[in-house]
């Protein structure tokens, strides 16, 4: 016998709608909505004064990710917990192909760390460090039997990660053929490591020397060589992680020839700014990440690209090092550990710091934290939203609860914070995971492996460009 449960008296907001309403869940669903519900239910919630979200939905992440010598410290267990924690039900991993690895060595590899163990539901995008025609062939059966439908490109970290620009080329073609898209880390890799080899020759070592060497021009750059790599061959692209004005004017000037570009900020480079790296000492490296975080100025542009329609998803890149490892770039910026963690406090941080300063609309929060990476990334409106038929994934958030973030408080497998002593106002207090309160006040409800893997659709373009056709639920 399927469970079932009763929301009552919530103020449901979506990507357009606010209204007051009760929801009843049946099984895994939405079942009914509607005012004044008299369903019998086995559970009943009373959401009086509380916002109900539909679940967040985090499309960058990086669970115990191997990288620069060491792993992200969050494993898919407790990063995907500290996700839910903060109202993010779904993550989408980077499957990242290890040299002369095959793309399904790679994804059973992702799935041997996630399946059984993830708390939240999961997917994963397919990280390409070297397509060949062997690699190529993997494609069309990992699109349409394994629901990857996004394929992460690096055009920095030379020697590691990065791709140039003619497998780009080839592997926007080839995934064109069963619907895929590309999305991108856009930094000139060469343009960086030249600067990078100037400092370290220069005795330049101290974690200041990540932002230095890291120009927005070189993220700019590299930008707009993709996006413009995209339009000749009429593909869909999604940059990751945009930092910068000088970037986002390049997709500006794309729209110029309606192009659509699909861009994802994360809350870091719309919170901090690049201050954190002239603090005394070594205390710079926690942020260390890449992209580094901006200048007050990038800041606003990013919030008004959200506002007109040019930044469409904002993500954490939740890529967690503990400090000893960061210190492995004690002594040379170019060794730390690139990444930080964020997964937890995303949603909490947007409404506090972007709704409640009036900078986007409480419509506009559910777009970019949820509606908008399902649309994009295949899910919608399983995921999403909140309408009848789909995952019963759902915040209930209360605006009045105040909270401070602290590391010794947070969920993340991480000795410190990357906003310490932040001031939230409003808290995810209880969070429903397809139909099962999986959060309560602060405590967990359900086990490890609860999580389930979610096969996504192909970029579907009238959805995300035209506005126009509805998935399927
Ligand atoms: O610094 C970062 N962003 N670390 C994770 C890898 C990436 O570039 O996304
Ligand atoms: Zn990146
Ligand atoms: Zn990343």
């Amino acid at each position: 016998m399927s469970k079932s449960l009763l929301i009552k008296n919530g103020t449901i907001v979506t990507a357009i709608d606010k209204y007051e309403a009760d929801i009843y869940v049946s099984g895994e669903k939405v079942h009914t909505i509607g005012k004044d519900l008299t369903i019998k239910a086995d559970q009943t919630i009373d959401a009086k004064n509380c916002y109900i979200f539909p679940g967040g939905i985090d499309a960058h992440t990086h669970m115990e990710l191997p990288f620069m010598g060491t792993y992200a410290s969050d494993t898919f267990e407790t990063g995907t917990l500290a996700g839910l924690h903060g109202g993010t039900t779904t993550i989408i991993d980077f499957a990242i192909q290890s040299k002369g690895e095959s793309f399904n060595t790679t994804i059973d590899k992702w799935h041997k760390k996630a399946d059984g163990n993830a708390v939240s539901d999961y997917a994963f995008h397919l990280g390409v460090t070297n397509l060949n025609e062997e690699t190529k062939k993997e494609i069309k059966d990992i699109v349409e039997k394994k629901g990857i439908t996004s394929f992460k490109i690096f055009m920095a970290y030379k020697g590691a990660l990065m791709v140039d620009d003619r497998q780009i080329v080839s592997l926007m073609n080839e995934i064109k053929n069963y619907g895929g898209i590309v999305t991108s880390h856009c930094e000139n890799g060469d343009l960086i490591d030249e600067l990078v080899l100037e400092a370290r020759t220069n005795k330049n070592l101290s974690p200041k020397y990540h932002v230095l060497t890291r120009p927005d021009i070189a993220e700019a750059e590299a930008t707009g060589r993709i996006i413009d790599i995209a339009y000749q061959g009429g593909h869909p692209v999604y940059i990751v992680h945009l930092t910068c004005e000088t970037a986002l004017n390049r997709v500006r000037e794309a729209t110029k020839r309606n192009q659509t570009v699909c861009v994802e900020t994360c809350v870091q480079y719309l919170l901090l700014d690049e201050s954190v790296y002239f603090l005394p000492g070594f205390e710079g490296s926690k942020w260390v990440m890449s992209p580094p975080l901006r200048k007050e100025k990038d800041r606003e542009a990013l919030w008004k690209g959200i506002n007109q329609g040019l930044v469409h998803t904002v993500a954490t890149d939740h890529c967690p090092f503990c400090m000893d490892q960061k210190k492995m770039g004690e002594n040379d910026f170019s060794k730390i550990p690139n990444g930080a963690p964020g997964i937890e406090h995303r949603m909490e941080l947007m409404y506090t710091y972007g709704v409640l300063e009036n900078k986007i609309s409480l419509n506009k929060f559910v777009e970019v934290t949820a509606t908008n990476p399902a649309k994009i990334f295949g899910m919608f409106p399983k995921k999403g939203t909140i309408a009848i038929g789909s995952d019963a994934d759902l915040v209930i958030f209360d605006p009045k609860i105040n909270h401070t973030i602290s590391v010794k408080t947070h969920h993340h497998n991480c000795d410190y914070s990357a906003y310490e002593g932040w001031k939230l106002t409003g808290k995810c207090k209880t969070i429903i995971l397809r139909g099962s309160v999986a959060i309560d006040n602060g405590k967990s409800l359900i086990n490890k492996g609860f999580g389930q893997y979610i096969k996504r659709s192909a970029y579907n373009k009238e959805l995300v460009e035209e506005g126009k056709a509805l998935a399927k639920v």
